[in-house]
């Protein structure tokens, strides 16, 4: 009888021991696939600020600007240019083979690096266009059935979620971007129905005040 208390005690203690080294194991592999995860996006990063600059503040207009975008924004565009359907043609030129081999946690993962950067902040502009942009921004054109923009981009064009942050943008990507829209090179439902009223003055005109922001 006591020897069949010290047995199961003996047992006890080995499975204790057992789960032990199993949950050390665990957490040795729990550690390694973060460690791998951190490689897979500090070396994806790297490959991007070729194009989009160190930390996302990119120099050259053709290229965004990523530092400070909102994250959500950020997963969807980079999810999107994966299954193609961001197809404008500088989306295809560039960035579709950029993004056919990021898996999903390293798009996240690039997506919160990049989202939690400082944004870079607007340069002066034209006062001209500056001012009737920030109208329009503010305003929308009733006559044309343009909407304010502040209402999904935030008062200080700051986006939020899966609304993107315009703010400190490059000039000519934005106006470039309204073209799209509004010839549905880049397909977008609701952008599309905000930007195909923009005449071209109207699409510099904002342009020119986000910059600036
Ligand atoms: C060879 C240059 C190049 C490289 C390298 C590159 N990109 Fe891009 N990226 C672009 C261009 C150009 C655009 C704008 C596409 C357009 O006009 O529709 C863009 C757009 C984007 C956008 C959309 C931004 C927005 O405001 O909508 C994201 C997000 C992005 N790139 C992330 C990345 C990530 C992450 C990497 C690294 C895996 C990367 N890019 C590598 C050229 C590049
Ligand atoms: C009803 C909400 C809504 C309103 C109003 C709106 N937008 Fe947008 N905007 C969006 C969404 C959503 C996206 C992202 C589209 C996508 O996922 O491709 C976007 C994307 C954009 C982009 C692309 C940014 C980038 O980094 O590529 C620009 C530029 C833009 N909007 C400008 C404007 C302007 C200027 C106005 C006002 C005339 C406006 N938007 C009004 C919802 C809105």
């Amino acid at each position: 009888m006591g020897d069949g208390n010290v047995n199961r005690f003996g047992s006890m203690q080995r499975l204790a021991s057992v789960a032990a080294v199993f949950g050390g194991l665990l957490a040795i592999s729990a550690c390694t696939t973060t460690d791998k995860q951190q490689d897979a996006v500090e070396g994806t990063v790297h490959m991007c600020s070729s194009c989009h600059g160190m930390d996302g503040r990119s120099v050259s207009p053709t290229f965004p600007r990523l530092a400070g975008q909102q994250k959500d924004y950020l997963i969807v565009q980079l999810k999107a240019f994966r299954d193609h359907t961001r197809a404008d043609p500088h989306a295809h030129t560039y960035m579709w083979g950029m993004a056919g081999g990021l898996s999903d946690p390293t798009i996240e993962g690039v997506a919160a690096y990049y989202s939690a950067l400082t944004p870079v902040p607007g340069k002066a502009g034209d006062p001209t266009d500056v001012a009737a942009g920030k109208k329009i921004y503010e305003e929308g054109i009733p006559e044309t059935g343009v909407p304010a923009c502040g209402g999904c981009h935030g008062d200080a064009a700051q986006g939020g979620g899966a609304f993107p942050r315009l703010a400190g943008q490059h000039r000519s990507y934005i106006e470039g971007q309204l073209a799209a829209f509004s010839s549905n090179s880049r397909a977008n439902e609701i952008m599309h129905e905000n930007a195909k009223n923009l005449t071209p003055d109207a699409e510099r005109q904002l342009a020119a005040f986000l910059a600036t922001q």
